[in-house]
């Protein structure tokens, strides 16, 4: 339904404004996906490159693995640990999970701190699951943060992104790090046979049963993708070439070639990781909220929205999350009675219609800037593979984002429809629920098989 209000001439030129500063043009797309392709180029063969472009040490699942596993998810502020079972015929099943909420002061304290909280929720996890402590029982890390792998089950961290900071970990292997916890908790049967991007779970979970599926997507706290590549491109691995495939973690959060405006700007100087992760900071979930609020900041000193209100609404960093965003853009009520609800639950009372109206409208030029840039940069992937799309691609996507949000999914769809015409067909999207926990699980099947 299209509400039409008479917005002030001077709201309507800074909309118009915000308009065209929010816009992935087609021109845009275009530009980003040559650079997508020129950095690509740059991380596979060793040179300078702000993709990574980093070798997962596996490759896609072939569906027969077997066998029951311990899983770990860390990657935002809750810390899952699952018990995954896979039939070996393609089924992968979640028999128990329990979920732990990472404190601040956890995340942003000391790496013993953090690992030694992980170490007791899997503890924990195993007692109340009745999981043995003598039998030897094999995990999987999923641990979303990039990391140069050196092995299927080593990896050292680059650096952290999300907002954790625990110190004296960048530059260590996390699975030492991990071990290390797990023997001051006494646990000494848990043996860590894989360690994973939650990208690569993603994939490989949603390959496990949908052999079309070549890209896992994130798009949730945090956002990456990864994708299978041919040995023989990755001309900076110096390994065996055992396969002729390997999954690589792109660790596309950090892009850094995309129009950037000064709200993105003073996000980033903010935040602990200036300079980095550039792209993540235009598209994931972690950002949206803030992008939002720094926008309605802008207004409110421009006397433009919230005019009896003063600069105080909406004043704290990170206080407008993107499920408001959410909850906002969905609301397609005549009198946008969810919006009211929303701003009187912040203090803002008797707001007139033009306000809410306005306030939905800023929502849509960050969520779909975000989901251009999402699609273009899958799109990227898969002129990447396959430039003439002579095959069918399907996306698995994880992330609340890209599950949650409303028209995300559509309007990302818009993007392939722009740039492919009819061949936008071959692309198919699918929500890949779990894959951080059950992909892992996969993995790690995978490592034991070939251990044997
Ligand atoms: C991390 C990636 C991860 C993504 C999604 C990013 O911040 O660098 O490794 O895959 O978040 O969780």
């Amino acid at each position: 339904m299209a509400i039409s209000t008479n917005l002030p001439v001077a709201c309507k030129e800074f909309e118009n404004y915000l308009n065209k500063l929010f816009n992935i043009s087609d021109c845009d797309i275009r530009t980003i996906i040559k650079d997508f392709h020129s950095e690509m180029q740059k991380g596979l063969s060793g040179y300078e490159s702000s993709l990574k472009m980093i070798p997962a040490f596996v490759d896609r699942p072939k569906g027969n693995e077997k066998g029951k596993f311990i899983a770990l998810d860390l990657g935002g502020t809750n810390f899952r640990v699952l018990e995954v079972e896979l039939d070996g015929k393609g089924n992968s099943s979640v028999l128990a999970v329990s979920k732990f909420v990472i404190k601040k002061k956890d995340m942003q304290g000391t790496g013993d701190q953090l690992f030694d909280f992980i170490a007791d929720s899997i503890k924990s996890f195993m007692q109340e699951n009745s999981i043995s402590c003598d039998k030897q029982i094999e995990l999987a890390f999923t641990f979303s943060f990039p990391v140069e792998q050196t092995n299927i089950a080593a990896g050292t961290l680059i650096v952290w992104t999300k907002g954790f900071t625990a110190k004296g970990v960048v530059g260590e292997d996390i699975v030492i790090v991990l071990n290390e916890a797990l023997k001051r908790k006494g646990i000494s049967n848990v043996k860590v046979a894989a360690l994973a991007n939650d990208t690569v779970g993603t994939l490989v979970a949603k390959s496990y049963n949908v052999p079309s599926c070549d890209i896992g997507v994130i798009l949730g706290t945090g956002s990456n993708a990864c994708y299978p590549e041919k040995m023989s491109n990755i001309t900076k691995w110096r390994g065996v070439r055992k396969k002729d495939n390997m999954i690589i973690n792109m660790e596309w959060g950090n892009f850094d070639k995309l129009p950037i405006t000064t709200y993105d700007k003073e996000i980033d100087k903010a935040s602990p990781n200036t300079g980095r992760q550039r792209l993540e900071k235009l598209v994931s979930g972690m950002y949206l909220g803030e992008i939002l609020r720094q926008v309605i900041s802008d207004l409110i000193q421009r006397d433009l929205i919230f005019k009896d209100y003063g600069t105080n609404v909406f004043h704290k960093p990170y206080g407008l999350l993107t499920e408001h965003m959410s909850l906002i853009e969905g609301d397609n009520s005549d009198n946008l009675g969810e919006i009211e609800n929303f701003l009187v639950e912040n203090g803002i009372a008797n707001i007139n219609l033009h306000s809410k109206v306005l306030l939905k409208k800023l929502c849509h030029l960050v969520s779909a800037r975000s989901a251009r840039i999402s699609a273009t940069a899958i799109s990227a992937i898969i002129t990447w593979m396959d430039p003439e799309l002579k095959k069918n691609h399907t996306v698995g996507i994880d992330g609340s984002l890209f599950e949650k949000y409303p028209g995300f999914k559509g309007i990302m769809e818009e993007v392939f429809e722009e740039l492919f015409k009819d061949k936008a067909k071959k692309i198919t999207l699918e929500l890949a629920k779990d894959g951080s926990g059950k992909g892992a699980a996969i993995i790690a099947a995978v490592a034991a098989s070939s251990e044997k």
